[in-house]
């Protein structure tokens, strides 16, 4: 049977006190309806609609990659939930029909299969859950029997009602010709002259529609209304991530101080440290070490490499057994090749460096490509960039850079080289000699240093 899922984004989320559309804040690096449209890439639905707020269909498109088919519908007044279902329906072709929140992230697949499962013997499904503390939701009215036979939304709750723990996730599924039959008959609500989705349950009931609830975890269905909310969706997240890492075996020192902002692989036996983000797909090896105060972007780390403190790490490829940092800096496109150190306050892009070669302290390494047992001295300095192009460095194997050197590109230094301190090097230096490039020293004689001027 068809599906067609339908994402309410189109609130005014005035909670949010932001300029941008709720449903595109970001909960571990990604909108919040992102996480939605992974959750339904794994759950087999046919198509997606988008409810999203006038004006904005640019800013969701340019947030959203799916493979689902996707349209995008604009509506143009936030006149309630059922009032955004009703501006989707036109776009429904299939039989049955999913409803989810832009605001409601952290909805399993799990619970988007039993769903679909339990709307074979009914007409209408609400996901609930059972909370500690239920304000701000819609309560679940059950009759005698356990159906549900309403919701009520906190404004019109009586004290009795408040009391309730079963809540409303707003996620339900529907028939789709007993939507259309519900949401056609909804009136306003009048307190707030909206038009309540939930209010389909109790017309459901009294038409004697088979309507049941499916109930799932408290966090799964915690909705994100304002930036206290979206911390807390942090929280919640970084505890099932942190928690699921540690059951792979992966050591961390404080579940509580690690984010991770996309999918991070371990292998075996590896450690993070503290304040660690990982950004992105990141896979790091066997026995990997993070330390603390660390963030790693889109890049795959060998098995037994430490990456000491305060590193940053970018779409990089780092072999295995290397050091980096503290305080290194690696950008994009940088390969590591096994044993390499690159240390503090040294900077890579674009470039390979060779196994077992060091550069360890206070330098610049990009659009190079150094060798094997090479040693970079502090300080050195590959001037790739003339103002208008970028130019290549090329190093071979086993050479000596002594400290501060600036090695300007285009330029080769040959396998086995050996390049003096301080020098500027701007031509080919051959393997197996000394290239130097420097003032001749001189000291001059009778120089006195000068001393302050007396004040008249
Ligand atoms: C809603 C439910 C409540 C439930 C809670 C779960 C209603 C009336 N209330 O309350 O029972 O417990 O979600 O989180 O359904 N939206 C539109 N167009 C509109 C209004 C809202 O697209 O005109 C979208 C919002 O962007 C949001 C979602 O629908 O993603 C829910 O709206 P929101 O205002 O956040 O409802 P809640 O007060 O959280
Ligand atoms: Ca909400």
């Amino acid at each position: 049977m068809a599906w067609t899922a339908v994402i309410l984004a189109a609130g005014k989320g005035t909670r949010m006190a932001s300029q941008q559309p709720k449903a595109l804040q970001k909960l571990a690096g990604r909108a919040l309806i992102e996480h939605v449209l992974v959750t339904l890439s794994m759950s087999e639905i046919d198509d997606v609609v988008i409810i999203h707020p006038p004006e904005t269909k640019e800013g969701f498109i340019e947030k959203i990659q799916t493979e689902i088919k996707t349209t995008f519908v604009e509506q143009k007044e936030a006149l309630g939930t059922a009032h955004a279902v009703k501006t989707a329906l036109p776009h429904v072709a299939t039989e049955n029909l999913l409803i989810l929140l832009g605001d409601v992230p952290m909805l399993t697949k799990a619970s988007v299969i039993k769903l679909k499962e339990e709307l074979k013997n009914n007409q209408l499904v609400v996901l609930t859950a059972s909370v500690e503390d239920p304000s701000g939701y819609g309560r679940i009215k059950k009759d005698q029997e356990g159906k549900p036979c309403a919701i009520i939304e906190e404004l019109d709750c009586n004290d009795e009602q408040k009391k309730i723990k079963e809540i409303n996730s707003g996620i339900m599924a529907f028939n789709t010709e007993t939507a259309k039959n519900l949401i056609g008959k909804i009136e306003p609500n009048p307190k707030k002259n909206e038009y309540y989705l939930t209010d389909a349950i109790e017309i459901a009931y009294h038409e004697g529609i088979e309507a049941t609830t499916y109930t799932t975890t408290e966090n799964e269905v915690f909705g994100v209304n304002s930036k206290k909310d979206l911390a807390e969706a942090e929280k919640i997240n970084r505890q099932k991530v942190t928690t699921e890492l540690m059951d792979a075996g992966v050591t961390i020192i404080d579940p509580e101080r690690v984010d991770v902002r996309g999918n991070l692989t371990c292998g075996k036996d590896v450690t993070i440290d503290v304040n660690a983000v990982f950004v992105g797909d990141v896979a790091l090896g066997n026995g990997v070490t993070v330390g603390p105060f660390t963030i790693i972007t889109d890049s795959e780390i060998g098995d037994a490499t430490n990456v000491f403190s305060h590193s940053n790490i970018e779409g990089a490829n780092i072999g295995s057994k290397c050091n980096i940092g503290p305080f290194a800096r690696i950008r994009p496109e940088t390969k590591l090749e096994e044993g390499a150190r690159v240390g503090n306050f040294v900077e890579t892009k674009k470039s390979v460096i060779g196994k077992g070669s060091k550069v360890n302290h206070l330098t610049y390494i990009g659009d190079a490509i150094i060798g094997r047992e090479t040693n970079i001295g502090a300080g050195t300095i590959t001037c790739n960039y003339d103002g208008v192009n970028k130019h290549q460095t090329v190093i071979g194997d086993n050479v000596f850079i002594g400290s501060g050197v600036e090695l300007v590109a285009p330029i080769e230094i040959e396998s086995g080289a050996t390049v003096g301190a301080g020098s500027t090097i701007s031509k080919h230096a051959p393997g197996e000699k000394l290239t130097i490039e420097r003032a001749k020293q001189k000291t001059i004689d009778g120089w006195k240093r000068p001393t302050k001027k007396e004040e008249k």
